[in-house]
C-alpha cells in the first residue's frame, strides 16, 4: 500500500499529503494541506483515521503550525503551539495516539533551548521520525502476530486496522500481510462496520490492493460463520487500552463475545502508543457521532424514518476477560502481562 500519510517539501513548500479516505474505494484521492487547522479538520471529518494514522497526522499538523509561526517571538510563539495543540486536540475523543502525539511534540517545544527557528526544526523532525517509527512498530507487530497464524487459517477482522489506519502496513492487518510474505496462505473477512463502513470500504480496498484474499460481511454475520467454524482467529486493532479493557471500533465488543462463545482466540494488535494503562475504563470519552451517519447510508440514502433519532457511539469496550492476547511491537501478551510490562 501507498503511505496513508507523508511530510513533503515541494517548491519550497511543506505540506502534509494524505489519503482522502472518505472517497475510497472508488476514488484514490489525495489531500495536501499546508495549514494545522485544515489537518484538524481532516481528522475530524475522518479524511483521515485510525489510531496511529490520526497520532501521526496531529504530530505533522503541529509541525505545519511550528513552520506558520516560526517569525514570532519565543513567547508567542509557544503560546501560538499550544493553542494549536488545543484545535487538534478537540477532534476525536477516543484514540489514545492523539494525545500521545500531541504531548510527544510538546514535550519537544518545552524542552527545547534553542531559538524559534531552532524549536520548528526539532518539531518537524519529531513528526517525521513519528511517522517512521510507526512502520517499524507495525512490521515488529506483524513479526509477532505472524506466530499465532497457521498457514490456511482465515482470519477475522472488524473496522480497519491496516495501512490506511496507521502510516503504513496496518496493525491488526501486519501479521496477516507477515505470515503472506512468509508464504502462508491467509484469507481474510471483513466485517462491514456499520455506520462508516470501514471493513467494507477500506480493509476491502487496501486488501484487494495487495492481493490478499478478503471477502466481506455484514456485521451481524460474523457470529454464524464463526459456528459454522469458518473463522480461526479473530484480529483486530484498538484506539485505547486501558487497565481493563480493549476500546475498539462499535461492534467490536460483540465479535469477542461471540469469539468467546465459540472458542475462537480473539487478539488485539496494539502499538505502545495505544496504551493507556493508568486509566480505567471510567476515564474514557466514547466518541459520538452525528445521528446522519446512523439514519443515512453514506450520508445519502435516509433509511430511518424522518424525526426519528439515532444514537451513533463510535467506539466499544471489551473488557480483558474476552481477549485471548494483545500484539504489541514486543511481543505477544495477555493482559495480565501486559500490565505488568507497561505499567508505570
Ligand atoms: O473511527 P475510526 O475509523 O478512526 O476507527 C478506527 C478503529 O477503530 C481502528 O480499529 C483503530 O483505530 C485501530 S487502527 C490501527
Amino acid at each position: 500500500m501507498i503511505p496513508s500519510i507523508e511530510w513533503v517539501n515541494q517548491n519550497n513548500r511543506s505540506i502534509v499529503k494524505m489519503i482522502d479516505q472518505t472517497v475510497l474505494p472508488h476514488e484514490l484521492k489525495f489531500l495536501e494541506l499546508s495549514d494545522y487547522r485544515d489537518v484538524a479538520k481532516s481528522i475530524k471529518v475522518m479524511n483521515i483515521r485510525g489510531a496511529p494514522a490520526i497520532g501521526v497526522a496531529a504530530a505533522m499538523g503541529m509541525a505545519l503550525a511550528a513552520l506558520e509561526y516560526k517569525n514570532l517571538s519565543k513567547d508567542d510563539f509557544l503560546k501560538k503551539m499550544k493553542d494549536a495543540a488545543k484545535t487538534i486536540r478537540m477532534t476525536r475523543p477516543t484514540a489514545s495516539n492523539l494525545f500521545w502525539a500531541l504531548n510527544r511534540i510538546l514535550e519537544v517545544v518545552d524542552k527545547s533551548i534553542g531559538t524559534v527557528n531552532e524549536i520548528c526544526e526539532e518539531v518537524v523532525e519529531e513528526a517525521i521520525l513519528m511517522a517512521q517509527e510507526d512502520i517499524i512498530v507495525n512490521k515488529n507487530i506483524g513479526k509477532h502476530g505472524a506466530e499465532l497464524i497457521k498457514d490456511g487459517e482465515t482470519i477475522l477482522t472488524h473496522c480497519n486496522a491496516g495501512s490506511l489506519a496507521t502510516v503504513q502496513y496496518g496493525t491488526a492487518l501486519a501479521p496477516i500481510r507477515t505470515a503472506i510474505e512468509q508464504g502462508k496462505k491467509i484469507s481474510v473477512i471483513a466485517d462491514e462496520t456499520r455506520p462508516r463502513l470501514q471493513g467494507a470500504r477500506l480493509t476491502a480496498f487496501e486488501l484487494n490492493y495487495d492481493n490478499i484474499p478478503v471477502k466481506v460481511i455484514s456485521d451481524t454475520s460474523s457470529g454464524l460463520l464463526m459456528k459454522l467454524g469458518k473463522i480461526n482467529k479473530i484480529i483486530v486493532g484498538t484506539d485505547r487500552v486501558t487497565s481493563d479493557a480493549v476500546f475498539n471500533k462499535i461492534g467490536t465488543y460483540l465479535v469477542a463475545l461471540a469469539a468467546k462463545d465459540n472458542n475462537i482466540p480473539f487478539y488485539v494488535a496494539a502499538p505502545t502508543s495505544t496504551l493507556s494503562l493508568e486509566e480505567t475504563i471510567d476515564d474514557v470519552e466514547i466518541e459520538q457521532r452525528e445521528d446522519s451517519e446512523v439514519s443515512c447510508v453514506l450520508g445519502k440514502i435516509r433509511i430511518v424514518p424522518e424525526g426519528v433519532e439515532c444514537l451513533n457511539y463510535a467506539f466499544d469496550i471489551t473488557t480483558f476477560e474476552l481477549v485471548t492476547g494483545i500484539i504489541t511491537e514486543d511481543g505477544v501478551f495477555t493482559a495480565e502481562k501486559l500490565l505488568e510490562k507497561y505499567r508505570k
